[in-house]
């Protein structure tokens, strides 16, 4: 299937009438917290506005880094989204306790998204959600989401919601791992869902396609760089690379501003 080009650098979340910068950063698995601040807060500098995080992440040092970022760089900067562990969704007590958990972390009094990380098997979709949804009418969230959802577990989830819609799926998503393309990607687009991107540049292997280095080449990019417009090209899409090194951030940002053209994408999507 051929998607529209996106040629611009801000997506929606959702349709709630916000945006955030195509390229946004993730939290997972920061090796020097000091190191990694500095470039993050450069990030927010340069106009990325769109932070990943989990409580997961290191056992809440990442969430704790993120609140930090928010302390230096003012809150109404970042668009911050969170990931609950899919067990706390079994009941609305235990969803609310660990958002609460996860604010405090975080440092704030609420947050932007709280997404469920992945799909429990041992409670229906649709009771995960609901227990989704009360932590937006307690205020904690604005905005709900989930990740690694189907489209059908998206559907199914919808279906029961009250007030709130959801407004990603977090999946992961590069130019050699295309399986969201099959149908989840067009649904997304069609229904105004944000597709958040993650390993968006396989921890850097997708520089060493041979086919996005010769594509890169003839637009004097990088493969990195390609990779990610790849991504950010379609509707919809926005990509949460993570990167603590100064000089990998730059190489990112390269990524926005510009767009391949039709044929190149063409050649991409079937790699
Ligand atoms: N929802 C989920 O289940 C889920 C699962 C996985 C990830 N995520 C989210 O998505 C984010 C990104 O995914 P990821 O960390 O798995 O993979 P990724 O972004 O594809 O790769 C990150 C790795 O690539 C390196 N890198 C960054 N820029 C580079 C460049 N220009 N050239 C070469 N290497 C570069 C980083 O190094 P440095 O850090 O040293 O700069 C880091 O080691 C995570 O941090 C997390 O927030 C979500």
């Amino acid at each position: 299937m051929k998607y529209p080009l996106d040629p611009s650098d801000r997506k929606p979340i959702g349709k709630t009438g916000e945006t955030v910068s195509a390229i946004g950063l993730g939290t997972w698995a920061i090796r020097d917290y000091n190191k990694a601040l500095k470039t993050y807060l450069e990030a927010v500098e340069l106009g990325i506005d769109n932070i990943d995080t989990a409580e997961m992440y290191d056992n809440g040092e990442a969430e704790r880094f993120v609140g930090e970022l928010i302390r230096r760089a003012g809150r109404t900067r970042i668009f911050v989204t969170t990931k609950l562990l899919p067990h706390r969704f079994r009941s609305r007590e235990t969803a609310v306790k660990a958002a609460k958990s996860s604010l405090e972390r975080l440092g704030v009094k609420e947050v932007d998204l709280i997404l469920i990380h992945w799909p429990d098997d041992l409670v229906p979709v649709e009771e995960q959600v609901r227990n989704l949804e009360a932590i937006a009418e307690e205020g904690l969230c604005r905005y709900i989401g989930v990740s690694n959802f189907s489209r059908e577990e998206i559907e199914r989830g919808r279906r029961v919601l009250r007030k709130h819609d959801i407004v990603v799926d977090q999946v992961k998503y590069s130019v050699l791992d295309r399986s969201v393309e099959k149908d989840l990607l067009s649904y997304a687009i069609r229904e105004g869902i944000t597709i958040q991107a993650y390993t968006p540049i396989e921890k850097g292997s997708v520089a060493r396609v041979d086919k996005v280095r010769e594509i890169a080449a003839k637009y004097n990019k990088t493969p990195i760089q390609v990779a990610l417009n790849y991504l950010i090209s379609k509707p919809r899409v926005v990509a949460i690379p993570k990167a603590e090194r100064r000089e990998h951030l730059g190489e990112i940002i390269g990524s926005m501003g510009w767009r391949l053209r039709e044929e190149d994408l063409e050649i991409l999507s079937r790699l």
